[in-house]
């Protein structure tokens, strides 16, 4: 039975580096843990509690939930929008978080992974990040956390999974989520 960790990536755009840094995670992952890419983040509507309604909840929402529930581990890959999260992660960590004590993300070993092309790697967003997946429940590994700073050039002729350094790194940041998991009780 393989492990499964959801990425869940802060950027939208067709060119994102931080996506293309999610593909060189699940590139990157060990023997018997598989990433998957959640691809539905655009569609959630902005959380509303008016709309969290057992039975009526917004289908993009749902399928979210859904998503995190089937995964044994969480992968946040984000860049850093106004020195903090980009508001489609928080969205994504509202929505995870409720009912409150009992969200899909309860419990599940969280890593981030940001990228910016400063050279600070978009830490703010970073700590934010783990501080929102940490408040809504999460299971966060601050030290497997990563930041890739000032690479942003070298990406744009080596994809990150073929820079050996960066593969290095994620595959860290795997192994430790790998890690964190509980083992199923047969
Ligand atoms: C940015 N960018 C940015 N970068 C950074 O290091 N700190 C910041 O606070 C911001 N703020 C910011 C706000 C908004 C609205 C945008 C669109 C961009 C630049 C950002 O790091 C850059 O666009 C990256 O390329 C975004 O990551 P992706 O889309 O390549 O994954």
């Amino acid at each position: 039975m393989s492990i499964q960790v959801l990425a869940l990536v802060g950027s939208l755009r067709n060119a994102s580096v931080n996506r293309q840094l999610a593909d060189a995670a699940a590139a990157a992952a060990p023997e018997g843990t598989e990433v998957t890419i959640y691809e539905g983040l655009a569609e959630v509507p902005f959380y509303n509690e008016d709309l969290d309604v057992e039975g009526s909840v917004p289908a993009a929402a749902e399928a979210l939930r859904e998503a995190a529930k089937a995964a044994d581990a969480v992968l946040l890959v984000t860049p850093e929008y106004n020195g903090t999260t980009p508001a489609v992660l928080n969205n994504a960590i509202d929505w995870l978080s409720r009912p409150y004590g009992a969200g899909a993300i309860k419990d599940l070993p969280a890593a981030v992974v940001s990228a910016s092309p400063s050279p600070y790697g978009a830490q703010w967003a970073n700590g934010d990040a783990r501080k929102a997946l940490g408040v809504a429940g999460a299971k966060v590994l601050e030290d497997a956390s990563v930041a890739v700073g000032g690479r942003f050039e070298l990406f744009a002729e080596t994809h990150p999974k073929d820079h050996a350094e960066t593969a290095a790194e994620l595959a860290g940041v795997l192994s430790a989520l790998a890690g964190a998991v509980e083992p199923v009780a047969v």
